[in-house]
């Protein structure tokens, strides 16, 4: 091959060896894939200022002047204000109750994280103002936002010397993102982990790419990129990297419970639920006892975001502090199908590129040809 397909624009830009980018909340899973040629964004919804300022001065520690992102998400719909006891109380009674039925049925053990199951983060709209603040005073080179329209942090965070990226799931979020100058559009497909919406990464990713044509804007592909295989795919629908999170929760170096490892590891494509039961907004997650309660026919609706974030808080808590594995979930796509061992996410990224290497050969003939 004439010019190495995997050296995007995004390389370019970012000074990156190879357009693979993790969305993490570890940051030695983030560091690994630095070190490895990779770029990381590492998710600190859940953190307080004082802890991602601490956070975002480890992570210069550990990679030194390599850039690095930091993902926040700024809801439209959740209330402006209220602290955890203001929103609690104003959660309708008929979830409440149902909730309450569920922890005796199952017999849930008093959780011992409290009061660290309420860090949730973006509750209200307050909060992430103010983690938007620290991320913007130490002018992270990166500003990711995967929930929210970040176009209103745009000015500041340019005068700052910072990327701002939005992730969208319909063409037109991707229109109004990329007419306000964003820097560059995460198109998420339907497969991926977290809140997504309908449209399928198969769909999502060339309807971004011809919106970004005339802009330039790079395109970044997420929803079930697990292998090279997937890389390859994404870079011919035209983005220009990939966004990834499923595959790195079962690395070796993540942070993630054994046991939900074990969990990831066992799961299939048919083992995630885009349901509203976890957070109140669509949301791809690994399937557990309370997905099934909530899929009941007599069960009450979700509460909207972020009641049902609340809601689920004990129960959760509880899950990861007496390994009720039948309770555990977390944020897993349709990719899951692909994370089969715990491999260091270093190997990772290298596995990923020789395979994309490998299928851009398979297709456009071997270097034996080009000789
Ligand atoms: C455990 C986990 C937690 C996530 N939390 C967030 C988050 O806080 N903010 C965000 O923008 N995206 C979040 N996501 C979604 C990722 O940013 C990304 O869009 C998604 O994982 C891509 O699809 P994939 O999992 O199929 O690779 C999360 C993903 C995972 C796996």
């Amino acid at each position: 091959m004439a010019k190495n397909p995997l050296h995007t624009k995004l390389c370019d830009q970012l000074g990156i060896e190879y357009p693979i980018i993790a969305f993490t909340h570890c940051k030695d899973v983030a560091v690994s894939v630095t070190n490895a040629g990779g770029f990381a964004v590492i998710g600190q919804t859940q953190h307080t200022p004082d802890e991602i300022d601490a956070n975002i001065r480890w992570m210069r520690e550990k990679i030194g002047d390599k850039p690095f992102g930091v993902d926040l998400v700024f809801p439209a719909s959740v209330p402006a204000v209220g602290s955890i006891e203001e929103l609690l109380a104003q959660i309708p009674q008929e979830q409440v109750d149902f909730v309450e039925k569920m922890k005796e049925t199952h017999k849930i053990p008093k959780w011992r994280t409290y009061p660290d199951c309420w860090n949730l983060g973006w509750i209200n709209k307050e909060t992430p103002i103010k983690q938007l603040d620290v991320v913007v005073d130490n002018k992270v080179p990166v500003l990711a936002s995967g929930l929210g329209n970040p176009s209103f942090v745009l000015k500041r965070a340019h005068e700052a010397g910072m990327l701002v990226w939005g992730l969208v799931g319909k063409p037109r979020q991707a229109k109004a993102e990329i007419d306000a100058g964003i820097d560059a559009v995460i198109a998420q497909g339907y497969d991926a982990a977290g809140h997504t919406g309908n449209i399928g990464t198969f769909s999502i990713v060339p309807q971004c790419v011809e919106i970004a044509k005339d802009s330039g804007t790079p395109v970044i592909a997420g929803g079930g990129v697990t292998t090279g295989r997937h890389l390859a795919g994404a870079i011919a629908l035209g983005a220009s990297g990939v966004w990834t999170g499923t595959v790195w929760l079962a690395s070796r170096e993540s942070d993630v419970d054994m046991l939900l490892k074990e969990k990831l590891i066992e799961s299939k494509a048919t083992d995630t639920r885009h349901s509203a039961c976890v957070s109140g907004f669509t949301m791809r997650t690994l399937n557990s006892t309370w997905h099934k309660e909530w899929a009941k026919p007599d069960a009450p609706k979700p509460a909207p975001a972020p009641y049902q974030l609340l809601l689920f808080a004990e129960i959760k808590a509880s899950a990861f502090d007496h390994g009720l594995k039948d309770f555990m979930t977390e944020a897993a796509g349709q990719g899951v199908d692909f994370v089969t061992s715990m491999k260091p996410a270093r190997q990772i990224v290298l596995d990923m590129v020789e395979e994309a290497l490998d299928v851009f050969d398979e297709i456009c003939g071997t270097d034996e040809d080009d000789e």
